[in-house]
């Protein structure tokens, strides 16, 4: 008789529970449509953003989302960075954030970045203004009279820097590549050739990024106040290449991203907003490309089928264009279709952006999970594209895998971004690195030594990739 008591009790009491909660969820529901992600905010004021970072320094970055995503599912709520954050890992979801508007999602950098960019920065405006730079900027990067002019460049810069390497010192393609990158777009802004302002300015440049990932005060001495300083003295020396502009009167062929800007008619372009962009539109540039370049170096090193394929197809394209006796041009660099496609595949498994992070300006319901104003966004787009359900084998370097599909234009693809924010310089990043691929692998053998990759807090390699290398003969 008692047990049946015990029984019927626990039936009453789990029942009164289910009930309680459904109504509850009734309630949150007629309230928002769509629940919140599953998931725990961790600590009060730290969040989970320990747990994160520490993984962020592994070799295998997305444990942090995997052990979740087993839990939870692809989208979960966290605590990251100061912000209550919903993390997708899910290619929809981050196809409809990127996809959205200023009116539902902004960018969201943290506060030493946005102290140092400034408000009228491209990566900070929203709304008409930034797509106005943004179209201006990206139209300018397509054009056929860049793309040659970005070929010559790279061509001399890579063979001034190939020029002095030598088979008894190792040579670190990390810094070669970043030196030959910063020369092509510092050119390609603002048409500054190497010299004595060149030095300058990578001087101060490296000052700058330094602090931008600092902490968030401005005092004498502090790393974000050297920053600002440094900023401020490469401001002042675009000003001057645009009052010379402005004095020598504006040429209607624009030669680079200033030209494009002062030529614009609209009065929302001020000098100050131009040459204050001019300096944030190399925080996306400078390093993105070298860590590309190395990368593919380092992912060739290790696979040498595709490194023989790829060399092959490239030493061909060389022969073909000296019977002709004509240069190579930006064409014919991206018509290569393997080395293309160890481009690619580089960009999917290296990560070289991890993901990017907006804020919600209102509720948002996606895919039956709701964003809630305020909240932060996390769109992490290397645990899409080392997902097994998208790529078969995602760990291993596999550049055939993009010979029969289309998903370079898919949204389980996302390496440059999408949407109203698509990165402008996605062709020219391109094309940099077909550059560099070809008189690589057609002037030199090598020989790479030991080196990992280090993910946090921006990719590159941890002993800057040394190798040796050998001279080959003619083709
Ligand atoms: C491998 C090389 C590169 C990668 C992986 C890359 C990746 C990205 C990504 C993911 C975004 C989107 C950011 C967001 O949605 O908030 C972006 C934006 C941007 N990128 Fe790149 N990028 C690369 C090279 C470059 C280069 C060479 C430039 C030239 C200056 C450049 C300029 C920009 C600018 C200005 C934006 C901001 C666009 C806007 O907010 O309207 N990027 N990039």
């Amino acid at each position: 008789m008692d047990n049946m008591w015990v029984v019927l009790g626990t039936a009453i009491f789990l029942s009164a529970i289910i009930l309680y909660r459904n109504c509850r969820f009734r309630l949150i529901r007629s309230k928002h449509r769509s629940p919140l992600p599953l998931g725990t905010l961790g600590l009060p004021f730290l969040g989970e953003t320990i747990e994160f970072v520490s993984f962020a320094y592994s070799d295998r970055p997305e444990s942090f989302m995997d052990k979740r995503r087993r839990i939870y599912g692809k989208v979960f709520k966290s605590h990251i960075f100061g912000s209550p954050t919903i993390v997708s890992t899910d290619a929809e979801v981050t196809k409809f954030v990127l996809q959205s508007d200023a009116k539902t999602f902004v960018p969201s950098y943290p506060k030493s970045l946005t102290e140092l960019m400034g408000k009228s920065s491209i990566l900070l405006i929203n709304g008409s203004l930034q797509k106005r730079i943004h179209g201006l900027i990206g139209a300018f990067f397509k054009s056929p009279h860049l793309k040659a002019q970005i070929t010559r460049d790279m061509h001399k810069y890579v063979q001034q820097s190939l020029a002095n390497w030598k088979d008894d010192t190792p040579i670190y393609i990390q810094d070669e590549t970043k030196n030959i990158a910063f020369q092509v777009l510092v050119k390609a802004l603002i048409s500054l050739d190497p010299g004595e302002e060149m030095e300058l300015l990578k001087k101060q440049f490296q000052e700058f990024i330094s602090g931008l990932m600092s902490l968030p005060i401005k005092i004498p001495g502090t790393k974000l106040y050297r920053s600002l300083q440094a900023k401020k003295k490469m401001v002042k020396l675009v000003q001057n290449i645009i009052q010379a502009r402005r004095h020598s009167g504006l040429s209607t062929v624009p030669k680079d991203v200033v030209d494009v800007l002062l030529n614009d008619s609209s009065e929302q372009l001020t000098d100050d907003l131009i040459a204050d962009n001019m300096i944030d539109m190399m925080i996306p540039g400078e390093d993105s490309v070298p860590v590309l370049m190395t990368l593919a170096i380092k992912y060739l090193s290790d696979c040498p089928t595709a490194l023989q394929q790829l060399t092959e197809e490239n030493l061909k394209m060389k022969k073909l264009k000296q019977q002709l006796g004509e240069p190579l041009s930006w064409s014919d660099y991206l018509s290569l279709p393997f080395t293309q496609t160890v481009i690619t595949e580089t960009l999917r498994m290296g990560n070289i952006i991890i993901g990017v992070m907006r804020k919600a300006m209102k509720d948002v319901e996606i895919k039956g999970y709701l964003i809630p104003k305020g909240w932060c966004v996390f769109t992490y787009f290397r645990s899409v594209h080392l997902d097994e359900n998208h790529y078969e084998w995602p760990y291993k370097f596999n550049p055939w895998r993009w010979q029969d599909k289309d998903m370079v234009s898919s949204c389980s693809f996302t390496p440059f971004g999408g949407g109203q924010r698509l990165c402008p310089g996605l062709d020219l990043a391109r094309l940099e690195a077909s550059i560099f691929l070809h008189h690589f692998v057609t002037q030199f053998r090598w020989v790479a030594e030991e080196d990992t990759i280090v993910n946090f807090p921006t990719v590159r390699m941890k002993r800057r990739m040394p190798i040796w290398v050998k001279r080959r003969g003619d083709p």
